[in-house]
């Protein structure tokens, strides 16, 4: 080793001690007769201390060391005189009597400190610069300890951790699929793996009981804060269980993680079917931090002559607590909120019930104080409470509504990041409709399987069949999600013909896992929970970014390494790609 300790270790028990560190120049001060110097590590900060008076040619040497300079330094730990509480190391400084430069460093682009000057753009550009940062290095950190405790959950229930392939054929998670041309098979292409799920299931006919696998999963679809075209699951699956044993097992690992991880005990977890979590907030994935139950309120609301409200398919509405004393400002904002393409109402209404019970409607011209007092009676407002009400088409009021509950939640302070309220949501539906191309869709997946009870209605009403499938929801966050699946060979053609594939389309497509089904699956289900998601939700962030090493920008890019780029002509005739002419911007043109 060229160091006798870390940047992070040394404290007041080793004063005297001669020792060597290494590390990066963080911050240097020049006071005339001492300089010091922050010297950083992965492990944290260490003072460096070098006198003119005692040793004037290592502090002159030390006063020309450059920010991020690479340097091997010996001396001897000394109790400082100004102590720095903040600091684990702040007890102490090093004497310095040798200093010698590991390598040089340009300057950096951005002040590698917890707050950074560095723009977004440009911290990835350096990421590895932005790496260096505590509290980056921190969310990696954490996302380390999640992943062994994981193992250690899992791997105490018996998992086994599989290994699947990267190149493999179309799987079918309804994203699109980045492929990958084949040299040795020309004109054809591996699919990257949007989720392992045909192997996973494929591994239960082999009889392995229970598999896992922290895996990289791919899908070309458009980039949120909480997407990236590669992000990494915990990839589950089991044998011979019903749904009430996976919701168990993965609850177990939940509370596992938050217990090992945050140190928190969390209760049972509270379940909801979707039915309801689309009914009282609009979502499938509800912030259950917080109350504020939609209330629908047709009947209370049609015949007294206003025509948004009477030709509405639903009106419905919340209640914002103590928010009566809202501006005009402020109702004003709130409009023009529902009103944003992303959140798709035509306009708010609203009515603010006074200290002394009375109500004041932006509608009041069509319905007397004695309705008003229905609508806060059914949602049990009180005087002081604002309501908030949106009508319209059903689906979309709900989902517009769904917005400006989270908004009100996030104005009055509702959501707060150390609070952490789960859920499952279960019982979603089978089979979503694609109006465009006029067929029906897996909501989950095709290998879902449908409520036994819902088998029946699969033919004469797809649309009402719900799903043996569950997620998990972290804060109005979808961290994970699985179902029981079909391991009937029958009932999964059945499926596939429901979704539109002809038996030829299955089976070219399918045939190994229908094929396999006929020797012997077991009856299996799983689960793959989002790892970047949950280790950002524990890390108390917003999106996923900071949690991933090496991320992707919103366009899906690389910026650091400039990917994706273009490939050479040589490289394309030799996949057996006949590119004529120009593509990509007139970068590359293939003879
Ligand atoms: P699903 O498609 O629901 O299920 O994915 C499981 C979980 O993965 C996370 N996730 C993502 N995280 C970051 N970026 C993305 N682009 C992204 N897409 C999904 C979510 C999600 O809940 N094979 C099934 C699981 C199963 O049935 O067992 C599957 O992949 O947190």
């Amino acid at each position: 080793m060229l160091r006798t300790h870390t940047c992070g270790e040394l404290r007041i028990s080793d004063t005297g001690n001669r020792v060597t560190l290494c590390g990066w120049v963080q911050r240097s001060r020049d006071l005339g007769g001492m300089t010091f110097i922050d010297l950083r590590d992965r492990y944290g900060l260490t003072q460096l201390a070098f006198n003119m008076e005692t040793n004037p040619v290592i502090c002159e040497a030390a006063r020309k060391l450059g920010r991020e300079y690479v340097i091997k330094i010996q001396g001897i730990v000394k109790e400082r005189e100004s102590k720095n509480a903040k600091m684990p190391t702040g007890d102490i400084e090093i004497i310095v009597d040798e200093v010698e430069v590991l390598n040089i460093a340009s300057t950096p682009p951005f002040t590698i400190e917890d707050q950074t000057d560095g723009g977004d753009d440009l911290r990835m550009k350096y990421r590895y610069l932005d790496l260096r940062r505590n509290n980056v290095r921190a969310n990696l950190e954490l996302r380390h300890r999640m992943a062994i405790e994981t193992r250690n959950y899992l791997d105490k229930q018996n998992f086994l951790e599989v290994e699947t392939p990267v190149l493999i054929k179309s799987t079918p998670e309804g994203a699109r699929d980045f492929v990958v041309p084949s040299r040795m098979n020309q004109g054809q292409f591996y699919a990257l793996p949007q989720s392992p799920q045909t192997f996973k299931q494929l591994l239960m006919v082999a009889g392995f009981d229970r598999y896992y696998q922290i895996v990289k999963c791919f899908r070309d679809e458009d980039l949120r804060a909480d997407r990236q075209p590669e992000f990494t699951q915990i990839d589950c699956e089991m044998s011979f269980i019903e749904r009430e044993d996976i919701l168990n097992t993965f609850e177990g690992l939940v509370r596992h993680l938050f217990k090992t991880v945050k140190g928190i005990d969390l209760g049972e977890l509270p379940r909801m079917s979707y039915a309801d979590a689309m009914k009282y907030y609009g979502c499938d994935k509800p912030d259950t931090r917080f109350e504020m139950r939609f209330c629908e309120m047709n009947d209370l609301v049609k015949g007294k002559g206003f025509k948004v409200f009477d030709d509405a398919e639903l009106v419905v509405g919340i209640c914002a607590k103590g928010c009566s004393e809202y501006t005009r400002k402020q109702t004003d904002e709130l409009t023009d909120f529902v009103k944003k393409p992303q959140v798709g109402a035509n306009g708010l209404v609203y009515a603010k019930i006074g200290a002394d019970g009375s109500i004041k409607s932006s509608v009041d011209k069509f319905y007397d104080p004695e309705v008003l007092k229905k609508w806060a009676e059914a949602m049990g407002a009180e005087p002081g409470d604002l309501l908030l009400i949106l009508a319209g088409e059903a689906n979309k009021t709900r989902k517009a509504l769904s917005e400006l509950r989270l908004e009100m939640g996030t104005r009055l302070g509702l959501r707060n990041k150390d609070n952490f309220q789960c859920l499952w949501v279960l019982d979603f539906p089978l089979l979503e409709y694609g109006e465009e191309v006029g067929r029906w869709f897996a909501m989950h997946h095709p290998f879902t399987s449908p409520l036994a009870e819902d088998i029946a209605l699969l033919e004469s009403n797809p649309g009402k069949v719900r799903a043996n499938a569950y997620d998990m929801v972290i804060n109005g966050v979808e961290v994970g999600g699985g179902s029981i699946r079909i391991f009937n060979k029958d009932l999964q053609k059945k499926m596939f013909r429901i979704l539109g594939f002809s038996d030829e389309d299955a089976q070219a497509q399918f045939g190994f896992l229908m094929n396999a089904f006929e020797f012997g699956a077991p009856p299996h289900g799983g689960i793959a929970f989002g790892f970047d998601r949950l280790c950002s939700l524990f890390g108390g962030a917003e999106g996923i970014r900071d949690f991933i090493a090496f991320p992707k920008n919103n366009s899906g890019r690389d910026v650091m390494i400039d990917a994706p780029s273009v490939i050479h002509a040589e490289q394309l005739k030799e996949l057996g790609i006949d590119v004529k002419g120009e593509i990509s911007r007139g970068c590359l043109i293939a003879e």
